[in-house]
């Protein structure tokens, strides 16, 4: 992950969850996104079991890889695993080409060990927060974290509304990793997940969020390039480009 001096530099990303992409063509909804001007891929696993739905796994995410590249690179594919348990499948992840894996942190009995396990298989690691989760996993974590991710809807299913307090925990994680960058200089990601639109992205980037998923906002439309567009606007708009 490239290393950035404050979070007002922060270069903004845009992560389009394929949840509500269209599973008959999935290799080709990557592909459209990412020529329309997004920069991830955000794959949402679900097991029916840590949340109550059943999604995709490490053969869809091998698929996919020939798919997600831009500008002649491979694209970051940002795995969000809601299972439990976590470790078993990290390997499978990794070897599927994953770039970025994330899990929710009490779905794992050893959190510093599943982190260690995703750097360990090359990747870059991420705890993701519920809206009732308590920040205080990062107390012990943040150096082996790449990037934290709150989710600002109940995960489980695409579409849902955003929850403004969400807004309220961002500003305190934003606080805390500037700290962590000013102490140590590394930089970690603050991406932000559930029922991110055109009409919201510019507040949320305002409490501090750099990384945006968005997944019926940019599926759900015709024109993912339109709607990318849009995104960016408002983000160079929110004082914070
Ligand atoms: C929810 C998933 C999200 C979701 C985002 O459990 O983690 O990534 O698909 O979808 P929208 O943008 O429609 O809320
Ligand atoms: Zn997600």
């Amino acid at each position: 992950m490239e290393s950035q001096k404050s979070s007002s530099n922060s270069q903004f990303i845009i992560a389009p969850s394929i949840l509500s992409a269209d599973f008959a063509c999935l290799g080709k909804e990557v592909q459209d996104v990412l020529v329309a001007g997004a920069d991830w891929i955000h794959f949402d696993v679900m097991d029916n079991h840590y949340v109550p739905n059943l999604t995709i796994g490490p053969l869809v995410c091998e698929a996919i890889r020939p798919y997600a590249n831009k500008d002649g690179k491979p694209a970051v594919i940002d795995v969000h695993l809601m299972i439990e348990p976590v470790d078993r499948i990290v390997p499978d992840f990794a070897k599927a080409g994953a770039n970025l894996i994330s899990f929710h942190p009490e779905a794992s009995p050893h959190v510093n060990r599943t982190l260690n396990l995703i750097r360990d298989q090359g990747c870059q690691a991420g705890l993701v927060f519920n809206p009732a989760t308590p920040l205080d996993y990062l107390d012990h974590t943040l150096e082996l974290l790449d990037l934290v991710l709150l989710m600002s809807v109940n995960p489980g299913f695409g579409g849902q509304s955003f929850i403004p307090s969400t807004l309220n925990k961002i500003t305190q994680v934003r606080a805390r990793l500037d700290r962590f960058q000013a102490e140590t200089g590394r930089h970690i990601r603050l991406e932000v997940d559930g029922g991110i639109k055109v009409d919201n992205i510019a507040e949320v980037a305002r409490a501090g969020a750099d990384t945006f998923v968005a997944g019926s906002a940019i599926y759900a439309k015709e024109n993912y390039a339109q709607v990318i567009g849009a995104m960016r606007t408002e983000l160079g708009k929110s004082g914070k480009a």
